[in-house]
């Protein structure tokens, strides 16, 4: 058998694991396959660096893989230029390491990018680029996960590992609606993750679908490179103002949780609100019947924290139209009957996870949406040594939490089994040196 056996750390040594991987060789399939001591993490964005630091920190080894080509591919790759992090830097930063000082309350997306990979540095996580899991599945004879990879010009590889820690995000791939007359559209029709800014779209008539926070933020870059942007909003929407009372809306609102109810803040939030932004509903922006935390709570739908967009649609800079019925070749036909010319389309319609697609595993990730099926803050762990971070519908706030609580598990089992190994290499070195 073609199989390249790479065991290192403290389990180089271990002979129950040496004969375990010995059983596991003869019993393999043609592709090279690696054994892997430690946890297999998927994905290298904030998720899977703050695992593999944590792990690194508690001294356990890890691999991480990753599709593309760099770290943290989602913010170099799929992101827009003018993107800063909506939430204070203290509420973004990743375990054991907070951000320069000399950084802003609001970090660039490039300010981002680099606090990840000083980060990546400092634990010393170098991660295998350019391999795609395509295939996850528990091997219940052996007692371990078997990962399928595919890499650069189709080449597979096989990792076995007793951890796996699935760190591939909640934007995954881009949401791409099904549209009528989709393939009719003469002109250009691009999800916001191809989107850099609107630079390419200046003098362009630009109809921006979905008004979640990339929707409203493409539709000010549009409006500030003199395109001329309309916004498809086809359900009610929170859109709070991104700071209120001199401190960060988010900030506020946690500080506020911890002293009255969810419904009282939410009350609060919708007072300020409509002080610092009016009413929403009377510029087409419908607010949802729930208050913004409770919605977030309930079903994680995100509200928009504004940074300029509601202006631009107070004084008609930005135009707010309802659900497409159907495009035309060089235009749109809207639910309420009227037609519009444009020369562009920018689905702002979000993401997906992909997690059904590669882990074929149904207990512990829902099949229909590809989140682990238990709610936060219980949804990291599942059987088997399979673990999930950043799943929580709660940014990186959340993935730190998961990042950590995973860490001192598997750190737990893996003490547990360093206490066996030193054991058994006892009682083999006392049988050899008995006469
Ligand atoms: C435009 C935008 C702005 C955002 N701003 C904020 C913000 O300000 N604050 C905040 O808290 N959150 C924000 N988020 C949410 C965002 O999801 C998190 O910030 C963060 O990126 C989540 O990290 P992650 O590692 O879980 O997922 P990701 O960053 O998506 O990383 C997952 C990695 O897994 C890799 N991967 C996926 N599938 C596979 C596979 N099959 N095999 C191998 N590798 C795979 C991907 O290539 C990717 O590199 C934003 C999201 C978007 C889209
Ligand atoms: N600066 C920042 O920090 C920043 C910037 C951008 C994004 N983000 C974060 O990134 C994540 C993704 O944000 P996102 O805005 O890309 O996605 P999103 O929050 O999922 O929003 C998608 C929007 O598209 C709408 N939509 C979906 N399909 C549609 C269709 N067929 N027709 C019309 N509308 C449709 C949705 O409407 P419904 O609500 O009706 O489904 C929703 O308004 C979120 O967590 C967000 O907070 C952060």
């Amino acid at each position: 058998m073609d199989c390249l056996r790479e065991i290192e750390g403290k389990q180089a040594h271990d002979p129950i694991f040496i004969e375990k991987m010995n059983k596991f060789s003869s019993s393999s399939s043609s592709s090279p396959c690696l054994c892997v001591p430690g946890p297999l993490i998927v994905g290298a964005g904030p998720s899977g660096l703050a695992t593999a630091a944590c792990l690194k920190e508690k001294g356990v080894p890890s691999i991480v893989l990753e599709r593309s080509n760099c770290i943290a591919s989602l913010w170099q790759l799929k992101t827009y230029d003018r993107l800063r992090l909506h939430l204070p830097k203290q509420f973004c930063e990743l375990p054991l390491m907070g951000f320069p000082s000399d950084f802003p309350t609001y970090p660039t997306k490039q300010q981002f990018v680099d606090y990840l990979e000083a980060y990546a540095m400092k634990f010393d996580i170098k991660p295998r680029f350019n391999e795609t899991i395509s295939r996850a599945e528990y091997d219940a004879t052996l007692g371990f996960w078997r990962v399928r990879s595919v890499g650069v010009k189709g080449k597979e590889m096989e990792y076995v590992c007793r951890w796996l820690v699935v760190a591939t995000g909640e934007n995954a791939e881009a949401v791409v609606p099904q549209m009528e007359g989709i393939g009719e559209f003469g002109g250009d029709i691009r999800h916001t993750s191809l989107f850099k800014s609107g630079e390419e779209f200046r003098g362009k008539r630009v109809l921006v679908v979905g008004c979640g926070n990339s929707g409203m933020e493409v539709c000010l870059d549009l409006c500030n490179h003199n395109a001329r942007p309309s916004l498809v909003v086809r359900d009610t929407v929170h859109v709070l103002p991104r700071e209120m009372l001199g401190r960060s809306t988010f900030g506020l609102s946690m500080w506020l949780l911890k002293w009255l109810p969810i419904r009282l803040v939410d009350r609060f939030l919708l007072i300020v609100s409509w002080l610092m932004l009016g009413d929403t509903a009377r510029f087409g922006l419908d607010r949802p019947r729930l208050g913004p935390l409770e919605l977030k709570n309930l079903s994680g739908k995100t509200p928009v924290l504004d940074v300029g967009t509601l202006a631009k649609i107070k004084s008609g800079d930005i135009k707010v139209c309802p659900s497409i019925k159907r495009l035309k070749r060089h235009a749109v036909e809207f639910v309420n009957g009227k037609t519009e010319k444009f020369d562009a389309i920018i689905l702002a319609t979000g993401y997906k996870s992909n997690v059904p697609s590669w882990l074929k595993e149904r207990e512990m990730f829902s099949e229909k949406d590809g989140y682990p099926r238990r709610p936060f803050p219980n949804g990291w762990k599942g059987e088997c040594g399979l673990y999930a971070v950043g799943f929580t519908k709660r940014g990186l706030l959340g993935t730190s939490m998961d990042a950590k609580r995973i860490a001192e598990d598997i750190e737990r089992y893996w003490k547990e089994e360093a206490k066996h190994r030193l054991a058994f290499t006892h009682s083999l070195l006392q049988q050899s040196s008995s006469p």
